[in-house]
């Protein structure tokens, strides 16, 4: 247990809310009668088939965000070297999903509103250069607008990938679009490890599967694909944890509801009215050097193509190549927003933002 502002121990950044072990317990039980503990088992068909009448989509779970994304670029089954455009402004595993598919990604900018990448930019690009692929971000939980994109798709035929990682319950689910959700420990829907494909087409949804059980199909491999299956453990926390979804949403929704009481509104400038986040990110000053008594994170710096094993990738801007100023002057602060987190703590973070 984390201690409060007034102690030494900082308020953390990022606290999952997970189900106890006797919540887990029922759930536990049941692999032990089953003796079923991987290779799409009882709780993993369970689980799937809550998400299906939750989400109403097809849809196949994976074993985390990252090869939620690997396995749906497989699964497009397009050529290797094909061309992926993605915002400079995510977490890594957007673009290394897109290297170990053996695809090749070009960065582009996100809005200035919202830190997107949105249709509008997408298709400034597409002027300038061809691609195969768009893989919009849900970045910090920001939903993406599924039916512009479904819509993109109708008019370019350029598929399109939403890496909707930290948005499980708050993005729309589209016709046309590829949607992937990480179930990471630090998500708001979390379970340890794991992830999700949505489609739909049932036949992308199986052959996502096949490619997450190595590829077999009747005993052989058509394909190449690896093991990025859901164990029987992982899926036991995600049914205890559906029976906990709806809590989580409200409690989630006090702490946001806290903080835009007390936040400075210049602060909240981008920050969402109509749902909840996933992170909290605020525009911060990058000359200040301060010591604040809870953790901090500045996401997502430096941008993609300043890490060394990103150096080398191409970049094209809505309005010139080479040049992304959103993402390049880009510079927020992440700080605390998890259910753990009191009002007290709330108002000294607010107080000490300012
Ligand atoms: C935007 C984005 N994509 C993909 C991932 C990868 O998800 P996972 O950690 O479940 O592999 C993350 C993880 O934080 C993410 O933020």
């Amino acid at each position: 247990m984390y201690k409060t502002s007034k102690s030494t121990t900082k308020i953390p950044l990022l606290v999952p809310d997970l189900p106890t072990t006797e919540e887990l317990l029922p759930w536990l039980k049941c692999i032990d009668d089953n003796k079923w503990y991987s290779n799409f088992g009882p709780l993993v068909q369970e689980f799937e088939s809550k998400l299906t009448e939750i989400l109403n989509s097809n849809l196949t779970t994976v074993s985390s965000g990252t090869s939620a994304l690997e396995l749906s670029l497989l699964a497009l089954d397009i050529p290797v070297g094909s061309k992926v455009l993605l915002p400079a402004f995510t977490f890594p595993a957007t673009v290394t999903a897109v290297k170990h598919a053996g695809l090749q990604p070009i960065f582009t900018d996100v809005a200035a509103d919202n830190w997107l990448l949105n249709p509008s930019i997408a298709r400034q690009i597409r002027k300038k250069i061809s691609y195969d692929v768009v893989i919009p971000v849900t970045t910090f939980g920001h939903p993406q607008p599924v039916n512009e994109w479904d819509k993109f798709y109708s008019d370019t035929g350029i598929k399109v990938l939403i890496d909707a990682a930290s948005s499980f319950g708050v993005q729309p689910i589209g016709k046309n679009c590829i949607i992937t959700f990480s179930f990471h420990a630090t998500k708001p829907f979390g379970i340890g490890e794991g992830g999700l494909v949505i489609a739909n087409s049932i036949e992308f949804i199986q052959q996502v599967r096949k490619l997450s059980n190595f590829g077999f199909e009747n005993g052989v491999i058509i394909k190449s694909g690896y093991n990025g299956k859901l164990s029987e453990y992982h899926a036991a926390v995600g049914l205890a944890q559906l029976e906990r979804w709806e809590q989580i949403i409200q409690r989630r929704k006090k702490i946001w509801d806290i903080y835009q009481d007390y936040l400075d509104k210049n602060t909240l400038q981008n920050m969402p009215k109509n749902y909840i986040p996933a992170i909290l990110a605020v525009k911060f000053n990058t000359k200040k050097s301060i010591d604040y008594q809870f953790q901090t994170r500045r996401w997502y710096y430096p941008p993609l193509y300043k890490h060394p094993a990103f150096t080398d990738i191409p970049k094209f801007g809505p309005e010139t190549e080479n040049d992304l100023p959103i993402t390049e002057n880009l510079s927020l602060l992440g700080i605390p927003f998890h259910t753990s987190l009191t009002e007290d703590d709330i108002i000294y973070i607010c107080d000490s933002l300012i």
